[in-house]
């Protein structure tokens, strides 16, 4: 019998952290590109000492239930680990890893495009192309706001929030105002100003959404901050979709409340395909590839491996969540 520590991998991933763990563990793969139904992540996690895993799996009491009490750590694929109960975890001593750094760039470079893409109407553009919409060259036909000159609020000034902002200033826009649990000192490096969220809402072009999502700022984004919004507002989401209540940005939209939104994420995800935001001419909606570069994704997948061979070996995690 095989005297190595067991590791359960929920997903086909890219290959670097899976050769990293399989130089050292007995590994047992879902190695498919479909998420590991929940039944079979009770039976196969039963046994493991550590969990790779991605935001599409709920990791709670059942999940650390049916693994048994030698798992020592749970790694996600991910940044964002609000898909872990960190107390479960915390009660039993097992170690939490995720993938803060390596996606940082590859996600601010995805808000970016959203931005753009929503203030310069792309989706509209690229529409009216295809339906043969596209007369004459016309003047006054889909004009956008553009960054130029704008006030950009960013609600979370953490790692993305701050790569994010570095990339607005060459855009020209006038003003980055963010709003976060407290201030930052690292704000002033990138020429940030702090400000309430009411008054972030209240006069910012943009707003986006980069802040990790908690029990506090769950459905933040809801009919108040719309109506407190500018109505030539856009409003970007790349966080996570719980951020937002859809219900309530539908109907901004739908009324021209706000101006346009361009969200990577919604909740659920699969956004399904009869969702009204989809219907609508100023929402842009992408399926949760923020992080989805090359160099990103496979350092996100080494990483993890990492993580995982660093517990394994008694060792702090090189990216542990503080629990
Ligand atoms: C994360 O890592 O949390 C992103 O949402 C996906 O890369």
């Amino acid at each position: 019998m095989s005297s190595k520590p067991k590791v359960y991998i929920t997903r086909k991933v890219p290959v670097e952290g899976v050769r990293l763990l399989a130089e050292h563990c007995e590994v047992t793969h879902w190695d498919r590109e479909d998420a590991v139904p929940r039944v079979e992540l009770l039976k196969n996690v039963s046994g493991m000492d550590a969990l790779f895993c991605l935001l599409t799996e709920k990791v709670d009491a059942e999940v650390l239930n049916a693994a048994g009490p030698q798992l020592k750590c749970v790694a996600t694929m991910s940044v964002g680990y609000d898909h872990i109960d960190l107390a479960e975890c915390k009660k039993r001593g097992i170690s939490v890893g995720f993938t803060p750094d390596v996606l940082t760039n590859a996600v601010a470079e995805l808000t970016m495009a959203l931005l753009l893409a929503t203030s310069r109407r792309l989706k509209e553009g690229m529409n009216a192309v295809i339906q043969g919409k596209w007369g004459t060259w016309n003047p006054i036909w889909l004009l956008g706001s553009g960054l130029d000159g704008a006030t950009v609020g960013v609600v979370g000034l953490g790692r993305i929030g701050f790569e994010v902002v570095k990339r607005l200033h060459p855009f020209g826009v006038a003003k980055v105002l963010y709003s976060d649990v407290e201030p930052k000192s690292y704000a002033k490096d990138v020429n940030a100003e702090y400000a309430t969220l009411d008054d972030l809402l209240k006069t910012s072009d943009f707003v986006l959404g980069c802040c990790a999502l908690t029990k506090e700022n769950m459905g933040l984004f809801n009919k108040d901050a719309f109506s407190k919004m500018k109505n030539t507002a856009i409003f970007v989401n790349t966080s996570r979709g719980g951020l937002v209540n859809q219900d309530d940005l539908y109907a901004a939209l739908s009324t021209n409340q706000i101006a346009g939104a361009g969200l990577d994420v919604t909740n659920p995800e699969p956004l399904p395909t009869d969702s009204p935001l989809l219907k609508l001419e100023n929402c842009i909606v992408l399926p949760h590839i923020a992080s989805a570069t090359i160099k990103s994704r496979s350092a996100m997948s080494e990483l993890t491996g990492q993580n995982i061979l660093a517990c394994l070996n008694g060792k702090k995690m090189p990216a542990q969540v503080v629990v």
